[in-house]
């Protein structure tokens, strides 16, 4: 770890997630009123290869706040997932004098920058952005709240032309390795099943929930299916439920990117903002290669493997909840 950390380089990397901008503005902003450096890297580990850095002032993040998207740009970029390439995009770094990267991503990008900082000793600060929400260490990251919400809005649609023809929807939200969106905007929007990776679906208690409905003349019926769900998608739900139960008037709507779009709520700009600013003072006071999260409204440090690693568990009162309000 150098003696004070003067120069730094924030990324954008992974799935970009509505307020990363709003990070970036609170990294870039922070970072200068103390007096650092700060470069900006285009898109991810990408740019950090093909030498795409440059520097940034108060008026790079200007007008931002509000966009969603990142103005860095992100990437996926093989080449970094190995050593040498590493070794390449950190001479970049080092040319500069850069002692201090924040990499604002899921887990893959906090995973790349790990490798920096053992194997170079570069310091590390990730702030915790995706639409999943599939790290521990934080109740939020930057870009669920307005996912959730775009889903909750769209599924609120969904229910009115449902109500309006009797039907059966199935809508598949985002969610490759997690159900936090499918859970939350189905409570909210009063969805008849949730189907997530991290409870195991059994198709014949949906099948029987459904029949049970159909018995009794309740034709408007949502089922969200979170993509990452084992037992597949919307479309292979569908096709069961069309099979087993005919008389429902079944169609899919998948939501997709939409989820990852547009201008962030104004809870992922105040967590945005936040843990922006926290990661200068992280660095200011000697701590790096952990993730900026918020638990109960605080700021915490988790380290950057336990982050990835640690899964948070989802409380099966909440699956509990689904069953009996949709009954
Ligand atoms: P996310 O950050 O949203 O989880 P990815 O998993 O796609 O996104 O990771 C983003 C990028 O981070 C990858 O394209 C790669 O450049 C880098 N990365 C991910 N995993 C590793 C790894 N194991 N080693 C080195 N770099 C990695
Ligand atoms: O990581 C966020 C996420 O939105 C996942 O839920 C989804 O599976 C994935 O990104 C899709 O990413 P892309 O289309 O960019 O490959």
């Amino acid at each position: 770890m150098p003696d004070k950390i003067n120069k730094i380089a924030v990324l954008t990397s992974g799935g970009d997630s509505p307020g990363m901008n709003a990070a970036l503005r609170a990294v870039v902003r922070t970072a200068l009123y103390f007096g650092m450096d700060v470069f900006g890297i285009m898109r991810g580990y990408s740019g950090m290869l093909e030498d795409d850095i440059f520097e940034m002032d108060s008026k790079s993040v200007a007008n931002i706040i509000q966009r969603g998207g990142t103005i860095l740009k992100s990437a996926r970029c093989k080449e970094f997932y190995t050593p040498e390439g590493r070794k390449k995009a950190y001479a970049n770094l080092e040319k500069r004098g850069i002692n201090g990267l924040i990499v604002i991503g899921g887990d893959g990008s906090f995973t790349g920058g790990m490798k920096l900082q053992s194997e170079f000793g570069l310091p590390v600060i990730g702030l915790p952005g995706t639409i999943d929400k599939d790290l521990f260490g934080t109740d939020f990251t930057i870009g669920f709240d307005t996912a959730v919400n775009t889903a909750l809005e769209a599924i609120d649609k969904i229910r009115d032309t449902a109500d309006a023809h009797d039907r059966l929807f199935i809508v598949e939200v985002m969610g490759r390795h997690t159900g936090y969106i499918a859970l939350h905007s189905g409570i909210a929007a009063g969805a008849e099943n949730i189907l997530i990776p991290e409870s195991a679906t059994n198709i014949e208690d949906v099948i029987a929930s459904l029949s049970e409905k159909e018995k009794r003349k309740k034709l408007v019926n949502i089922v969200v299916v979170a993509e990452g769900d084992a037992f597949g998608g919307a479309n292979e739900v569908a096709r069961i439920i069309k099979e087993r139960i005919p008389g429902f008037d079944t169609k899919v709507s998948i939501l997709g990117h939409i989820q990852r779009g547009g201008s962030p709520t104004c809870l992922d700009r105040l967590i945005a903002s936040r843990m922006g600013y926290h990661a200068i003072e992280a660095f200011m006071n000697g701590i790096s290669n952990v993730m900026v999260g918020i638990v109960n409204n605080k700021i915490e440090y988790t380290p950057l493997e336990i982050a990835i690693r640690e899964k948070h568990t989802i409380d099966p009162d909440w699956l509990r909840i689904v069953k009996i309000l949709a009954s």
